[in-house]
């Protein structure tokens, strides 16, 4: 069974551990407890008939924990990004999210981008997401993959599952097509 190394990233309090607990089929808490350094999950998903192992590391979001996150990066495939929907600092912040990660694995890698509280009355701008989008997927020009977003609740668990299974899918179309760059 393949296995995927992803991390969850983002601003602290976006709903990092709300969406890995609501995956992992646990339900939704409204109390906040913030994850310290990271946590880890383990949890099987069939996509396309194919059965697949994510090793999920859900990173401490609190500027404090800066750098002892940094250990964690190592090997990854992929990566989830969250911001709140109700904050549009923690959308801003995403660029920083990204360079950490790629600077930290060593090397650029697939990822989704979720609005997370769709529950809740968003407050960013339509034109400013599609911005950030188009300008991660020009950054990313030299590696085959395209960009995905989408809205995600950790409170209702719309979007959960599928924003695994299009990380999942992204993860091996990428495996597969780099391989093909790297022997070409
Ligand atoms: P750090 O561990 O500090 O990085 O934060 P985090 O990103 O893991 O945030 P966490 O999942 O702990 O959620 C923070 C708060 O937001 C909690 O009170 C959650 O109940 C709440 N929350 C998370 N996701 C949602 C959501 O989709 N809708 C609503 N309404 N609240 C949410
Ligand atoms: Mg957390």
């Amino acid at each position: 069974m393949p296995l995927y190394k992803i991390c969850l990233l983002g601003d602290g309090g976006v709903g990092k551990t709300s969406l890995r607990e609501r995956f992992l089929g646990k339900g939704f808490q409204s109390g906040y407890i913030l994850t310290i350094g990271a946590d880890f999950a383990v949890q099987n998903l069939e996509i396309d008939n194919r059965q697949y192992k994510f090793q999920i590391w859900d990173l401490a979001g609190q500027q404090r924990f800066s750098a002892v996150r940094t250990l964690y990066y190592k090997g990854s495939h992929g990566a989830i990004l969250v911001f709140d929907r109700t904050r549009p600092d923690s959308l801003y912040n995403l660029e920083n999210w990204k360079k950490e990660l790629f600077n930290n694995v060593g090397r650029q890698v697939p990822y989704v981008i979720l609005g997370n509280k769709s529950d809740l009355p968003n407050t960013i701008e339509e034109e400013e997401l599609n911005n950030f989008i188009e300008k991660s997927q020009q950054e990313i020009q030299n590696i085959p993959f395209r960009i995905k977003y989408l809205n995600t609740s950790a409170k209702s668990g719309e979007n959960v599952t599928e924003a695994f299974s299009v990380l999942g899918r992204s993860i091996k179309d990428f495996i597969e097509k780099y391989k093909q760059f790297q022997t070409n």
